[in-house]
């Protein structure tokens, strides 16, 4: 199946992955919540039918185990966190549709209905499996606080997911040498009886669906080796009293006995696991969108049941659920299947992962107290580094993107030429737009279109940026101050160009930057918002009268910035004290050691590479594939071309200048119908280029 572009006749939703009712919001966080918000303003201005939806996940074990050590019930507990984060998206621009939460009627009853039409369609069975319990407290002991060793990989993993090792999610009973976080005791296992989902009869399914599947890259290769691999089923009910119960159907108490009792006692204390309820979100709250402005307006059913696009937007630790186990629940229970996963790298702090629990991460809240606008955060959180990869969070290089590109290059370009209108014109000169700055604009308004069908936020903000740069060098190549006396005229076509400019700035910064495109949208003299016209208007002519502008942003003083890092270094500091006491419940994301292979190689064997230090000259991106950069690198004795999978990982902007390592003598190879000519050498799952540590020249041998 392919795809049409956007706009499509269909309506969109758009979702973000649920935050859990369980702590503050953090800038981490926000890389969902506002590549989301993103996504639906640009879908929106293209003129696609769009929902934006969302909701708390108020269900799962740490909710529950957290409340009871406040002394609160759960859902006082999940309520109270879900309140705050409603209260806080908005205050970030991100403005939802729908926001709902897990726990409430509409997801409730459409989770229970959903499951019922599993085990009806024959994909539900019971099975007796082992429980790890904890042998003091006497009770079941949840996924989460239960830790032992992976059975793939060896690292050291949580009850339900192998979280700094090798990724993947862990059924009850797989995890080895299991123990309880809270008392340290070796957990015990005792039989219970456990719904299972047959995710394994879906392969053939789930392999149509991965081809599919549109999105980042790294949302179609994760999965692969999954679903590739031996798929299992998937235990879909936990021992708890909080979450959604099981529910009771014909077909339930068919698997029971034949006249309908309950085999079992258990089975009346197992809820759903929280990760069946708290996908179902997603189309729960679009039901309620649909139940607030009427079906006319948006039909939920028509997204999720008839023909519609359903976006996913998550952080990449969730990509299996979004790509495996949900995709699959949504096809036996008759809905639509995702149209794309979006999936980002992590905002990390130092290289390593925020953790709530040591207070090592840079809060929402915090933010905002420090009075910055919220479009600055999501500038910096949408444009800085590759969607796909791991950013550390630095005020330092919050403060370069935003005194670079959003003081030197928007707000000087905009206040610039509207105060020249202003003052000279009164508003919009009366003149045409020159041929080369409509074509200039169109290019911006075709590389918007081209960057949203691409799910690239980066691009999107980068189509703007780089009109601002335009008109920048613009301004400065026709010195209209020079103009206004001599050739008045003359005068007024540049300046009509430039409001021009500005207008289809405050069009196209819209999705990014939500709140200054509105400000510099009134200050075009423009009635309404800006995000109720669509990017067409980007060409369409501004009103004739405004008065002077002010600026739109405010450079980020170095004292300040030192401020900020002074404060965050302590705070990084008192939790990786912390941590060094303490190694317990881990938030990190570090990779896991692989083990040294006990066979060695001979010297000589090592001599037959030839290791070069080379410096990348130029990097482009190879048409039509997801991952791959054709690089031109100085080997020394020449100039090479090397293909690397890099291009998700990797600012391909950043890269000229760079030293690298690679194998000069490695046979040639042809990638994409690009031959590539070596090999660079680079670290890990994120791609971290080797280089050299002194000014060793290009051509130099590594030995
Ligand atoms: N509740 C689940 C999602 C259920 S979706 C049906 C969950 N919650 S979360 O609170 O841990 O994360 C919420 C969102 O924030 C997810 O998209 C997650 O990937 C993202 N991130 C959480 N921490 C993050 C970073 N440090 N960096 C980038 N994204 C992060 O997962
Ligand atoms: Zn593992």
């Amino acid at each position: 199946m392919s795809h049409d572009d956007y706009p499509t006749d269909d309506p969109a939703v758009v979702t973000c992955g649920l935050p859990y009712a369980n702590g503050d919001l953090h800038i981490g966080h926000l890389r969902t919540y506002v590549s989301g918000d993103v996504t639906s303003r640009a879908l929106r201005k293209l003129g696609q039918e769009t929902a934006f939806v969302s909701g708390s996940d108020m269900h799962g074990t740490p909710v529950a185990v957290n409340a009871e050590e406040e002394g609160v019930t759960p859902r006082e507990f999940a309520l109270r966190h879900h309140e705050k984060y409603e209260e806080t998206f908005p205050k970030f621009n991100v403005e939802f549709d729908n926001y709902g939460h897990t726990d409430d009627e509409t997801n409730t009853e459409l989770t229970r209905d959903i499951v019922r039409t599993l085990d009806e369609e024959g994909y539900v069975y019971e099975k007796e499996i082992k429980v790890a319990w904890d042998p003091i407290e006497d009770e079941p002991l949840p996924d989460r606080y239960v830790e032992g060793t992976c059975p793939y990989c060896g690292a050291k993993a949580r009850g339900d997911e192998c979280d700094e090792g090798c990724g993947r999610h862990l059924e009850p009973g797989e995890i080895e040498d299991p123990h309880s976080i809270r008392t340290g005791n070796p957990a015990e296992y005792r039989d219970r009886e456990h719904r299972f989902f047959r995710v394994s009869e879906l392969q053939e399914y789930l392999q149509g669906f991965i081809d599919r599947l549109e999105g980042t890259s790294n949302a179609r290769n994760q999965p692969r080796e999954w679903i590739e691999g031996e798929l299992q089923d998937w235990c879909i009910t936990r021992d708890m009293d909080w979450g959604i119960d099981y529910p009771d159907s014909d077909a339930s108490e068919g698997h029971r006995d034949g006249d309908g009792e309950a085999v079992d006692e258990d089975a009346d204390d197992l809820v759903l696991y929280v990760w069946v309820d708290a996908p179902i979100e997603y189309i729960a709250s679009t039901k309620q969108y649909t139940e607030r402005v009427g079906p006319g307006e948006y039909d939920w059913e028509q997204v999720w049941r008839e023909e519609g696009e359903i976006i996913h937007i998550i952080g990449r630790d969730i990509i299996q659920h979004h790509t495996v186990f949900w995709p699959a629940m949504l096809h036996v229970a008759g809905y639509n299947e995702p149209r794309a996963v979006v999936a980002s790298g992590f905002v990390n702090l130092n290289g390593k992962g925020f953790s709530t629990s040591r207070n090592r991460a840079v809060w929402a809240d915090d933010y905002l107290a420090e009075g910055f606008h919220p479009d600055l955060v999501r500038y910096y959180l949408t444009t800085t580094g590759g969607f796909q990869q791991d950013v550390d969070f630095s005020w330092d290089r919050f403060q370069e993107r935003v005194n670079g590109e959003l003081v030197g290059a928007v707000g000087n370009f905009a206040y610039r030429s509207l105060l020249f209108a202003a003052r000279n014109f009164d508003g919009t000169p009366d003149a045409g737009v020159s041929d080369e700055v409509r074509e200039r604009i169109e290019e911006a308004v075709d590389e918007f279109r081209a960057a949203v069908n691409d799910y690239s936020l980066k691009r999107l903000g980068e189509a703007a940026t780089a009109l601002a740069a335009f008109g920048n060098e613009y301004i400065q190549r026709n010195e209209p101050w020079k103009l206004t006396d001599d050739d008045p005229e003359r005068a007024a076509q540049v300046i009509r160009d430039c409001v021009q400019i500005a207008k289809a700035l405050a069009v196209l910064l819209a999705p990014v930057l939500p709140g200054k495109a509105d400000e510099l949208w009134s200050q075009l003299g423009e009635d309404g918002s800006v995000h109720d016209v669509a990017v067409e208007a980007a060409l369409e002519a501004p009103p004739a009268d405004f008065g002077e502008p002010s600026e739109l942003f405010e450079k980020i003083e170095d004292e300040r910035v030192e401020e900020l890092n002074e404060n965050l270094q302590e705070r990084i500091e008192a939790a990786t004290a912390d941590e060094e006491k303490a190694d317990d419940e881990d938030e990190d994301m570090s990779e896991d050691i692989e083990p040294i292979d006990d066979e060695r190689i001979g010297f000589e064997e090592f001599q037959d590479l030839d290791l070069r230090v080379a410096r990348i000259e130029d990097a482009e991106p190879i048409e039509g594939a997801d991952d791959l950069v054709k690089l031109t690198v100085d080997v020394g004795v020449e100039q090479r071309q090397i293909v690397a999978g890099i291009k998700q990982l990797h600012d391909l902007d950043d890269l000229p200048g760079t030293k690298i390592v690679v194998v000069a003598n490695l046979e040639k190879a042809e990638l994409f119908g690009t031959e590539s000519n070596g090999m660079l050498l680079a670290a890990g799952e994120q791609a971290d280029l080797l280089t050299t540590y002194g000014d060793a020249e290009p051509g130099t041998k590594i030995k």
